[in-house]
């Protein structure tokens, strides 16, 4: 047994970035994780794996579709699908072995096993219980399922099982279209899947900026997935081989079937708080899970915090380390804080699709008086170069004081374009601000500066 100044349940990227922090802030930490290596979700079957195999595929499809455009002939790549899977988790290893440095650097001890709090100011540990002063929960989440499906992460899988295929399938239908449903299916059309997404809404990426949505739906069907949307999946039956999905459409409610080789359902996922004691604790949940917080990550009883996907907000990897940053400055006496208006999201397809804030949609709901200042990729030198014209750079203001509310971009490196306009945020930025900055030539950021230009007297190169 041991006493911390603070423990952490979880070593996600809430609970690792929260471990280092309150160690470098002074404080004695320890964190708690079951898994056998650390970095949770993400390192190890989320952010981290699936952008290895989006690499590759990606690698794959520009073999196939530009190479001969460029003047590069030649047989394109086969797919040697067991060392895709080895370079995944080749990659996995490297990340997860990095963390467990970071806290030996750090001197932050890792409790391995399962952890639960049978009372304020004690975590156990296997047969251990330790002491500390404040626990935080960073305990994660996992996906969730829809009634009528039973998952067995080989034939119908979640995004885990996806992740780990035993061979490419021939054909997938995959039960939603938010962000791992786009992502995984991307993934498996260019490895040569034919993929077929059954959507709940009438739309994609619910949330997403309306027109932004459109575009990319549009992209996504010309690079050969197929859409069936307003459709609720009423079951699927699955053999040892082989699926069959059964959806009702919407707006008519006629029934129909779908075979697949593998059915991936990706309707989203639930707060993982199970075994941690919350009901004896007497901790408040929001939701099946969800611990519910003040403003400081405080649960209702004294000394317990939580952040993270098991607490309100986007189940992101980004807002759950910058939880964990601001927590443990918290707790070390600091003033920590994450500025929710500004948190970006990145879908991770290609083109990328990046968005911050506001929507035109929230604009309109919230009856503001808003500009739109657009710029398409096809005016951008650099990604006319890499066949990356399609998409663009939208840019949202006040249309009184020119402050920047929001912004989505749809195209090459969205993903890290979307950071400019996030620091502008921060920084409570007009667009002319932007507009005014030097952006050089030839980069895809010079999309950005257009779109900024077109808030005020128009893009040059439009
Ligand atoms: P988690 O990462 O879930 O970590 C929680 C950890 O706590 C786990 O390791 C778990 O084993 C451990 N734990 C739970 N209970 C206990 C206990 N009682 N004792 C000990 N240990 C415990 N987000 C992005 O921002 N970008 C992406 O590109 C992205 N891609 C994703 C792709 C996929 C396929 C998936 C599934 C998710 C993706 N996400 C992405 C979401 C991201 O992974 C999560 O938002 C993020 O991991 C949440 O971090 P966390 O620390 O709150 O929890
Ligand atoms: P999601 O919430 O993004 O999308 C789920 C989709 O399923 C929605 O479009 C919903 O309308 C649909 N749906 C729900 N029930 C349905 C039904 N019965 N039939 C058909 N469709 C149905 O959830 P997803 O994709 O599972 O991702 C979970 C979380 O993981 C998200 O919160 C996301 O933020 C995070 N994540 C983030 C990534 C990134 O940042 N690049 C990548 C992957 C995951």
């Amino acid at each position: 047994m041991a006493s911390y100044d603070v423990i952490i349940i979880g070593a996600g990227p809430g609970g690792y970035v929260c471990a280092i922090r309150c160690a470098q802030l002074g404080l004695k930490t320890a964190v708690v994780e079951g898994r056998e290596t650390l970095g949770g979700t993400c390192l190890n079957v989320g952010c981290i794996p699936s952008k290895a195999l989006l690499h590759a595929s990606h690698q794959l499809h520009e073999a196939e579709h530009n190479f001969v455009k460029m003047g590069l002939k030649g047989k394109s790549p086969s797919v040697d699908w067991k060392q895709m899977l080895a370079y995944k988790d080749d990659v996995i290893g490297q990340n997860t072995k990095g963390i467990e440095f970071l806290f030996k650097k750090n001197k932050v001890d890792w409790l391995k096993g399962w952890g639960s709090i049978p009372e304020p100011g004690k975590v156990k540990v296997g047969d251990e219980t330790h002491d500390a002063k404040a626990i935080v929960i960073a305990s994660g989440s996992e996906a969730s399922s829809l009634p009528g499906v039973e998952v067995d992460e080989k034939v119908v899988v979640t995004s885990t099982g996806a992740l780990e295929l035993g061979k490419v399938p021939r054909s997938m239908v995959v039960i939603g279209a938010g962000v791992i449903g786009l992502e995984m299916g991307s993934v498996y059309s260019r490895l040569g899947a034919e993929v077929t997404v059954v959507e709940f809404l009438d739309h994609i990426t619910p949330g997403m900026d309306k027109d932004t949505a459109k575009v990319f739906q549009r992209t996504l069907k010309k690079q050969g997935l197929k859409f069936i949307l307003g459709a609720a999946v009423q079951k699927v039956e699955a053999t040892k081989t082989k699926a069959k999905v059964t959806y009702k459409l919407r707006k008519n409610d006629a029934e129909a079937t779908l075979d697949a080789d593998t059915v991936l359902v990706a309707t989203g996922r639930r707060p993982f708080t199970d075994g941690l004691g919350l009901d004896t604790l007497g901790i408040k949940t929001t939701g099946p899970g969800m611990i519910e917080t003040d403003a400081h990550y405080a649960t209702n009883i004294k000394g317990i915090y939580a952040i993270g996907d098991c607490i309100t907000g986007p189940m992101l990897a980004h807002k759950a380390e910058d939880e964990g940053m601001a927590v443990a400055e918290i707790l070390a006496g600091q003033a920590g804080h994450v500025n929710y208006g500004v948190i970006p999201g990145v879908i991770y397809t290609h083109p990328e699709v990046a968005t911050v804030g506001e929507t035109e949609e929230t604009l309109k709901e919230q009856g503001r008086n808003y500009k739109v200042g657009k710029f398409s990729f096809m005016g951008n030198g650099r990604a006319k170069a890499v066949f990356a014209g399609d998409g663009f750079v939208k840019i949202l203001a006040d249309a009184d004081t020119d402050r920047i509310l929001g912004a989505h971009i749809i195209g090459p490196a969205a993903g890290d374009l979307i950071h400019e306009v996030c620091v502008a945020m921060e920084f409570g930025a007009c667009t002319e601000d932007l507009a005014r900055t030097c952006h050089a030539h030839p980069t895809y950021s010079e999309a950005v500066r257009e779109a900024a230009l077109a808030c005020g007297d128009g893009a040059i190169h439009a």
